[in-house]
């Protein structure tokens, strides 16, 4: 990003991010209030991902909307890379992914990215990144999507069909577009350069098997988007539609700044964290709060820089009336963050429970979801 010194790319998200700057610098568009009434109109309610403004834009979200009101085939695609274990972040697009898929009653295809983790983490091997695929595979299924309409594939046990659509994407992308748009170095192995190829083929796999035309929405956070504009770029060349996608901030660590991320595992919450792993991690929270209880009381707090705040308001506490008593509360000094940290401890861990009974019963649905060669 140009005036701060904030980056994202697929690979890293570091510093704080200026969405509004952001949009501007992918050329996204924000979601405006009439195209969040549409979606409502189609879903008969609001996500709260999106109510709260965590979903924030959109590329051709309108016109996407518009193929499923004259009738034309709709189709979702989203993913995950198996580099480890799933935490709260990586549900944030597929939770919005199964609002939509319920509103829309379309195909998802999602994507498993075994062969990204091997070809771009040195430590991984493939027998790593295949024992966590099948790990993630569980979260996924857990979050609930359409066993019907829905397929989940890795790129290492589904090769044939997305290598065929890989490679026709791949004859259209220069070495130099690669460079500029994901950074790569005269370092990079061959297989990174291209891997854009393999995540770009869900976008046409559905046309490209069925023969038939397609309009698909990619919901995901704001660091995959460079993927979209080499798949939008090639899919004219292909006779196929521009994908759409939607596209969410990110939510932040549990310490000062910065997105969840794996690699930073004590203000991470895993969804394999036990109950008091959990616990223990909000309550360990940075916050907007005073030094002292009497300070907080005299002065306030400042809930627009607190992580706990944050959570509360963009994913646990549905209630429009709580949170925004929470808000002014915190800022009147009448709420201290103990009281707080605690509301949000007894959410996320009735959350995780509640996950590790949905993970359990996917155990049973594994074939019926993953699709292979
Ligand atoms: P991965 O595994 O890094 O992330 C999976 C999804 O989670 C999003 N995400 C977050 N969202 C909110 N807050 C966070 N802190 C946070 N961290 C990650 C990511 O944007 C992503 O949507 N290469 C991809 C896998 C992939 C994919 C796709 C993702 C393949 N095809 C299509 C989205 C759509 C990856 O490694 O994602």
């Amino acid at each position: 990003m140009d005036n701060s010194d904030a980056i994202v790319t697929p690979w890293e998200v570091r510093g704080e991010v200026d969405y509004k700057e952001l949009i501007e610098k992918f050329g996204v568009d924000p979601l405006t209030p009439d195209i969040i009434e549409r979606l409502r109109r189609h879903a008969g309610g609001l996500h709260v991902l999106l109510r709260r403004g965590m979903f924030f834009s959109h590329r051709e979200l309108n016109e996407w909307i518009d193929s499923y009101e004259k009738g034309v085939k709709v189709i979702l695609y989203t993913g995950r890379g198996p580099s480890g274990n799933t935490h709260l972040g990586h549900l944030i697009p597929w939770l919005f992914t199964k609002y939509l898929q319920d509103a829309f009653k379309c195909d998802l295809y999602f994507q498993i990215t075994d062969d990204e983790k091997f070809l771009f983490n040195q430590e991984l091997s493939t027998e790593q990144v295949a024992e966590y695929a099948k790990e993630n595979l569980l979260d996924i299924i857990a979050v609930g999507f359409d066993p019907e309409r829905t397929k989940i594939f890795t790129n290492l046990t589904y090769s044939k069909p997305l290598y065929n659509v890989a490679v026709r994407v791949a004859k259209h992308v220069t070495f130099s577009t690669a460079k500029a748009t994901f950074g790569f170095s005269e370092s990079s192995n061959i297989g990174m350069i291209f891997f854009p190829a393999m995540q770009a083929a869900p976008c046409f796999i559905h046309q490209y098997l069925n023969s038939e035309d397609a309009h698909v929405l990619i919901p995901c956070a704001i660091d995959q988007e460079p993927y979209w504009r080499i798949s939008r770029d090639v899919a004219p060349k292909l006779g196929y539609r521009k994908p759409a996608g939607v596209y969410s901030k990110f939510i932040p660590g549990l310490g000062s700044g910065g997105k969840m991320s794996a690699s930073l595992p004590d203000t991470a919450i895993f969804l394999s964290d036990t109950k008091e792993k959990a616990v223990k991690k909000v309550k360990n929270a940075f916050t907007g709060g005073q030094p002292t209880i009497r300070e907080q009381k005299e002065k306030g707090g400042n809930p627009d820089v607190c992580v706990v705040y944050s959570y509360l308001y963009s994913l646990f506490d549905e209630d429009d009336k709580a949170v925004a008593e929470t808000y002014a509360s915190c800022k009147g000094g009448g709420l201290v963050c103990g009281e707080c940290k605690e509301r949000l401890a007894r959410k996320v861990a009735e959350f995780l429970e509640q996950h590790r009974a949905k993970r359990e019963r996917a155990k049973g649905y594994v074939e019926k979801f993953l699709v292979r060669e």
